[in-house]
């Protein structure tokens, strides 16, 4: 049975004091035991080590990229080994900003979701369509693409302690969420391409999750959790997305 998983994206948000308060409420609205899906916060690096000395235990500390490199002359960077060092026990790899925004191509990415299993991180692999290519019918095909590139590695536990996030570009911070039909079409369909480890692998869903629409989402046969944005960024609603699995 595989356990809810709600990831916080906290992006490029945030201070040292806001990230401070902002877990101190999560601390004292998540309590151990107050929810049964997993909780990641995934804050900008500068805010790692804050983050972990601050955060209970039932709050794992997430990373938001890192290098495909194990160490070396790469100006700005961070890699695997360093966000061990500071706690971390995810890092999201692929998300749609860093493939738009940072031209990371899906054999970049695969190559930082293979660095990140080598040092023992779990990655959280983003895939997703733009609206063009949803009209285009294209989905499928596109989020296949992202996954062989992965797939193409060659390991044999590609999937184990990994994490797959299904985001359509188009409902990123527009407030226009995936219905859960259309979030589940997805989901099932990245499942089948995942083989047979596919079945107990975590398939979140992100792009405008809300404490009103969680509920809907996480009923869903292959939406087991979330990756949250904007709302990770409120304790109150991120707190009831997290209690939404229950
Ligand atoms: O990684 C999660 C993020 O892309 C979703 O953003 O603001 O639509 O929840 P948002």
């Amino acid at each position: 049975m595989r356990k809810t998983l709600v990831a916080a994206n906290w992006k490029m948000h945030g201070t040292k004091a806001f990230a401070g308060q902002l877990l101190a409420e999560l601390n004292s609205g998540l309590k151990s035991g107050d929810c049964s899906a997993q909780v990641v916060i995934c804050p900008p690096f500068p805010y790692l080590h804050l983050v972990a000395e601050s955060a209970q235990d039932q709050l794992a500390l997430g990373a938001q990229n890192l290098s495909e490199q194990v160490s070396g002359a790469y100006t700005g960077e961070v890699s695997a080994e360093m966000l061990l060092d500071c706690g971390a026990r995810y890092v999201i790899v692929g998300h749609s900003e860093r493939r738009s925004l940072y031209g990371e191509s899906s054999a970049l990415v695969a190559a930082k979701f293979a660095a990140a299993k080598s040092a023992g991180l779990i990655p959280i692999l983003c895939v997703g369509e733009s609206l063009e290519e949803r009209e285009a019918g294209k989905t499928l095909d596109v989020v296949a693409e992202q996954i062989r590139a992965v797939v193409a590695l060659g390991q044999a536990d590609t999937w184990q302690n990994a994490v797959v996030a299904y985001e359509p570009v188009w409902a990123i911070g527009t407030g226009k969420t995936a219905s859960p039909e259309q979030a589940q079409e997805v989901h099932q369909f990245i499942r089948q391409q995942l083989g047979e480890t596919g079945a107990q692998v975590q398939i979140l869903y992100g792009g405008s999750v809300k404490a009103g629409n969680a509920a809907e989402l996480f009923a869903m046969a292959d939406i087991d959790g979330a990756l949250v944005g904007g709302a990770s960024l409120n304790a109150e609603e991120f707190i009831s997305i997290c209690r939404a699995a229950d």
